[in-house]
């Protein structure tokens, strides 16, 4: 069985306790406080709501996951989904189908799980109005019960053309439920404030904004060190400290490269800096593919700033220093192609310099490019 777990949501002995957060966000949902979890991406916002959650006695909730939505019928599965592995109980499965009849659900059994899904007509659900058929389903979960509603990578919907008009609808539908608590997950880097804190959207101050950070580096060492000994290995303070310093301190990337070094190590083993090593030589064979990807499609100059990033780090990319490393003569040259690395997702503004998505593929670009 393997010690550490990325790329999911963390639960149980994977899941290092973060208390005042959980008790704070409890708080909230308790109350009835809609609420916005924001944070970087891979920071924990999905496993802590859960984690939150399920430590409330008779608090449940319907997790929505709006992922890569691009069309309204993808927004109206991800809720008639959601309710479908929400509840199997025979009466309320029937009015959820009931309410989303206009939509012309279609249940279907998965024949290895038993686990229902509900899909709804493509044709049926073209128009942004047919939201409101799965919000009254939802909201009837959420009746007279205690049920949160989670909306989880809401940001996303904003990629559907009728993002704006949806989010307005599912506003209405909202304010309709003052007794309902919702809480909104995003990442940061994107859109996701604007949505709550810009005067023009319709979620303008609908909800409190709570800022999921850093795990603390003493609860975070506790957490590894006990995971590295269920398998006979010993941390030492001084590595992990460089693990943290190496990824950030971004849990999600934690995860993955100490998931590498229980790969590199032995039974008895003290993890050394040297089986650090070892375990980022393991993520680039893992990556190694994807690596290769990503810098196929650029250009010689962006290759060149991109190695100046990984090299001097994003803070000053207009420096002279910068340029001087990129072989650049301008900074409209260095501007041009931070924009479009940005948009390839390889790197992102931190407001005014830049830094890498993945602290694996900077290392990567920095030794082997
Ligand atoms: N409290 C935690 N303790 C230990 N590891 C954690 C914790 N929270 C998150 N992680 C690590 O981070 C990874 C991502 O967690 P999660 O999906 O909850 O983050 P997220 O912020 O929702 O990410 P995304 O931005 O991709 O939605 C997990 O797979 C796990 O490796
Ligand atoms: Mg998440």
């Amino acid at each position: 069985m393997e010690a550490f777990k990325y790329g999911c949501i963390v639960d149980g002995e994977y899941f290092c306790d973060r208390p005042n957060l959980s008790r704070q966000l409890a708080n909230y949902i308790s109350s009835g406080q809609n609420v916005v979890i924001q944070g970087e991406r891979r920071i924990g916002k999905s496993s802590l709501v859960r984690a939150a959650i399920s430590g409330m006695r008779g608090q449940r909730a319907v997790f929505v996951d709006f992922m890569g939505v691009r069309s309204v019928t993808d927004v109206c599965n991800r809720m008639a989904d959601a309710l479908a592995r929400f509840d199997s109980e025979d009466s309320l499965y029937r009015k959820t189908l009931a309410l989303l009849s206009h939509l012309r659900p279609i249940v279907t059994v998965d024949a290895m799980t038993g686990q229902p899904t509900i899909t709804v007509d493509a044709a049926a659900s073209r128009n942004p109005a047919s939201v409101n058929a799965a919000m009254d389903a939802l909201a009837q979960h959420a009746k007279d019960r205690k049920v949160c509603i989670v909306f989880d990578e809401f940001q996303d919907i904003l990629d559907v053309g009728d993002g704006e008009q949806i989010f307005a609808l599912m506003r209405a539908r909202i304010q309709c439920l003052p007794r309902t608590c919702f809480a909104f997950l995003g990442s940061a880097r994107n859109s996701m404030l604007s949505i709550f804190l810009s005067p023009k959207s319709p979620f303008y101050k609908s909800a409190i904004v709570f800022d999921v950070g850093e795990i603390p580096d003493d609860d975070f060492y506790a957490f590894a060190k006990g995971r590295f000994m269920t398998g006979r290995r010993k941390l030492p303070r001084e590595t992990f400290d460089r693990i943290l310093a190496f990824v950030n301190r971004v849990p999600g990337d934690v995860q993955e490269l100490c998931d590498a070094i229980w790969q590199a190590s032995a039974p008895g083993d003290a993890i050394t800096e040297a089986l650090m090593m070892k375990g980022i030589d393991i993520v680039f064979a893992r990556e190694a593919g994807a690596y290769a990807t990503f810098i196929k499609p650029l250009t010689d100059i962006q290759l060149r700033v991109l190695r100046a990033l990984a090299t001097i780090g994003g803070e000053h990319p207009l420096s002279g220093e910068f340029l001087r490393l990129a072989g650049v003569t301008t900074p409209t040259t260095i501007k041009r192609s931070l924009t479009s690395l940005a948009k390839s997702e390889l790197i992102y503004d931190i407001g005014g310099g830049y830094k890498f998505v993945s602290p694996f593929f900077r290392e990567w670009i920095r030794r082997r490019i």
